[in-house]
Formats: structure tokens, C-alpha cells, sequence
């Protein structure tokens, strides 16, 4: 984590559980400010919001919240993404942190059959917004535990994929501030090469270890496991 280099930005993060949470403190350590929301028009935030400090408020609704953000965070179960306000996202930097568990986001065929992945179910959700996939292969507690200044010998690495050029050196100064190295995978279609159970996906890898990963990725159809899995999101 980065501490000296700070980015004045706010931050709306829409989910404020385990990932929401450990995005938001990030973003308040490096210096920023953030606004939260939740299913619930940010009842149960208290605490976190005590915690966050003053530069953290909570919003009464996710379109309130996404109003004046420099970067939208959407940490949400992924089948919460179709109801979002889409208007309310136009022309803004959205990071999709979603994974896709059947066991707890329920099948959903498109992404079963691999037709396309969880960050373009975003996008077609979000049609005037500009989202990148990122923060996704890192557990959600590493974010405030794992990260060194830049140039560090062996700093972690995250993956991110986009189709928005300019939103992905918005999101990759982000997460060089959380203390993270960036390797950009490509177009947000390609975002499935560190989608969950593939070699890019959890572990802790540098930037050279994290290419190897991502070189690695085979479809889920072309592996012999299924593409259900129980282990923890
Ligand atoms: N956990 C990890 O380590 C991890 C790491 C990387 C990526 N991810 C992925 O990141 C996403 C979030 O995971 P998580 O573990 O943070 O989930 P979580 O702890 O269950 O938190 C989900 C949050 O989403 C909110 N929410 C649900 N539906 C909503 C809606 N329609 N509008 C606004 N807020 C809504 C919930 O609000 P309420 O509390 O009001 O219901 C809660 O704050 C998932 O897609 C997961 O696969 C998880």
C-alpha cells in the first residue's frame, strides 16, 4: 500500500461488503474519498462509515451515489448488476469486480456456455459507461495486506481487461495506488483469461509470474473439470 503518492478522486462503491469494504479503505489510506451504497439504501453502514473516517459518506441510493464519482467500484454478486440504474452510469469509469459462482448467483447461461463473461454482462448492463475489469483475482483481504510501493522487488501484480483505453489508465493508476503492478490483458472479451479457478486467478503472482498465468488460461469447455465451483468467491 502506498501511502506518500495520493490521488484527490472519489470513489463510489456500489456493494460495501467484503470487497466494497477493503476498496474502501484502500481508497481512504491513499487519500481519497468515498461514497458507499448498498441494497439497502445504506442501512448497516454505520460501522464502516465510523471506521472509514470523514472522507467516507454513504448514499441513499446507488444512482445518488455514482453522481459525482471520478471511479464507480461495482462490488456486487453478479446477478445484481441487470437492475442498476444504467442512466445514472453514463459516462463514467466502472470497475467490475464480479466473479461468477452458480452455487451463488444461480446459472445464468450465457456465461455457462461462455457466449461472454461477467464484465460484458456488466457492460451491456451499463451501456453508456466505460467499464474495465479489474480487482476480481485478489481476495478481497489482500487488498489492504499485499500491496508495496511501486518499484518494489517483487510486487504483486492484478490483471485488468477494457475496451475504454483512456478508463484503463484511470483504473491502472488506481490500483498502482493501492499498491499493485497492472498487467493489461486486452479487450474486456478477454477478460475471462483471469476469470475464477484459472491459473491468473488468487494467487499471488508478480507481474512477470501474472503474464505466464494469464498465457496459460484455457476455456472452461476445454478443461476437463466442470465450471462449477464451491470454493469461497
Ligand atoms: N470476497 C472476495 O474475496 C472477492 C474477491 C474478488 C472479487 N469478488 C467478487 O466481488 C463481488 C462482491 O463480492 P463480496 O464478497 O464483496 O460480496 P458481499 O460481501 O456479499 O457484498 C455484496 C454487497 O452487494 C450489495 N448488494 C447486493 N445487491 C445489491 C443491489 N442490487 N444494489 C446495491 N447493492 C447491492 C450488498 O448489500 P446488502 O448488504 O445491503 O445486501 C453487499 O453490500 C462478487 O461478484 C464476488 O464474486 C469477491
Amino acid at each position: 500500500m502506498q501511502e506518500t503518492e495520493k490521488i484527490m478522486a472519489t470513489i463510489s462503491i456500489i456493494g460495501a461488503g467484503n470487497v466494497g469494504a477493503q476498496v474502501a479503505r484502500a481508497s481512504i489510506r491513499t487519500g481519497k474519498s468515498v461514497v458507499l451504497a448498498n441494497s439497502r439504501h445504506g442501512e448497516g453502514l454505520d460501522g464502516l462509515v465510523a471506521e472509514l473516517g470523514e472522507r467516507a459518506i454513504v448514499a441513499a441510493s446507488v444512482a445518488d451515489a455514482v453522481k459525482d464519482a471520478d471511479i464507480v467500484v461495482v462490488a456486487l454478486p453478479i446477478n445484481a448488476y441487470a437492475a442498476l440504474p444504467a442512466d445514472a452510469f453514463v459516462g463514467k469509469v466502472v470497475i467490475d469486480t464480479g466473479n461468477y459462482y452458480p452455487a451463488w448467483n444461480g446459472n445464468i447461461p450465457e456465461l455457462d456456455d461462455e457466449r461472454t463473461t461477467t464484465s460484458e454482462l456488466l457492460q451491456a448492463a451499463l451501456p453508456g459507461a466505460s467499464v474495465v475489469k479489474a480487482l476480481n483475482n485478489l481476495s478481497a483481504a489482500d487488498l489492504t495486506t499485499d500491496g508495496s510501493p511501486a518499484g518494489s522487488s517483487d510486487r504483486r501484480a492484478l490483471a485488468i481487461a477494457g475496451d475504454d483505453l483512456d478508463a484503463k489508465v484511470v483504473v491502472r493508476e488506481l490500483i498502482d495506488s493501492f499498491g499493485f503492478d497492472v498487467v493489461d490483458v486486452g479487450p474486456l472479451a478477454e477478460g475471462w483469461r483471469f476469470q475464477r479457478d484459472l491459473p491468473a486467478y488468487g494467487v499471488r503472482r508478480n507481474a512477470t509470474q501474472m503474464r505466464e498465468a494469464l498465457a496459460k488460461a484455457t476455456r472452461y469447455r476445454d478443461q476437463a473439470k466442470p465450471a462449477v465451483s464451491s470454493e469461497s468467491r
